[in-house]
């Protein structure tokens, strides 16, 4: 792993993730999270003071990056949550079938090289009736913004540590075998469109 990778895109990371238009995002769904919740890609820990703590009963936090894992440390430690780290990939979950009641992922679909191997996990663990909570950005639905998003993948996932711009979010996790129950889509305020384009809510296990 190169010096950028280790040191310098984990903060890069940090900070747009924790611009006040992605905060906004955070508090449309993260809140929604209930009893035993699991977390894919917790990153620096930027939900962790978003979740309801009257309705959480813990939080197993998978993140497979050792730099995202010590940015977070701080605020986990400040959390006064019960947080139990997963040092691994969404792909390789070792969870029990059917043993979490929410799933929350926020900006991590787009990273995750195996994204369908991923969703199958998340799948598995969550029980009927639990729900996954997630906001991404992905393929916008203009033609001409599609068509940068297209151009500019190859160079951005370099730049970004593995992100891709040009994921389709919702029949990404439709496919998975979720209902998609409650979703949005817009192009975030201030931010560029190839990479603004949002898919936000919930979905059940179909
Ligand atoms: C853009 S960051 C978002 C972090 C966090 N979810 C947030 O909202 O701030 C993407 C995260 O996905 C993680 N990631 C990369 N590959 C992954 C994988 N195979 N499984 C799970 N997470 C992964 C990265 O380490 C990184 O922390």
């Amino acid at each position: 792993m190169s010096f950028y990778e280790r040191r310098i895109l984990p903060l890069l990371v940090n900070c747009v993730c924790g611009s006040p238009v992605i905060e906004h995002q955070r508090r449309l769904v993260v809140p929604q999270a209930t009893g035993r919740v699991l977390e894919i890609g917790f990153g620096s820990g930027l939900n962790l003071e978003h979740y309801d703590r009257t309705r959480v009963e813990w939080i197993w936090a998978l993140e497979p990056s050792a730099s995202m894992r010590t940015l977070a440390a701080p605020r986990v430690a400040r959390s006064g949550l019960d947080v139990r780290p997963l040092d691994m990939r969404g792909e390789d979950l070792p969870l029990p079938d059917k043993s979490v009641d929410s799933v929350v992922m926020t900006y991590t679909l787009c990273t995750i090289p195996d994204a369908t191997a991923a969703m199958k996990q998340v799948r598995r663990v969550l029980r009927p009736g639990g729900k996954l909570h997630f906001c991404e950005h992905g393929a916008a639905p203009d033609a001409g913004v599609r068509r940068w998003q297209d151009r500019l993948d190859p160079l951005w996932t370099r730049l970004a540590g593995g992100c891709h711009l040009n994921r389709p979010m919702a029949s990404l996790i439709a496919s998975s075998g979720f209902r998609l129950d409650d979703v949005q889509m817009a192009y975030l305020p201030g931010t560029p469109r190839f990479a603004g384009y949002n898919t936000w809510g919930a979905a059940s296990p179909g």
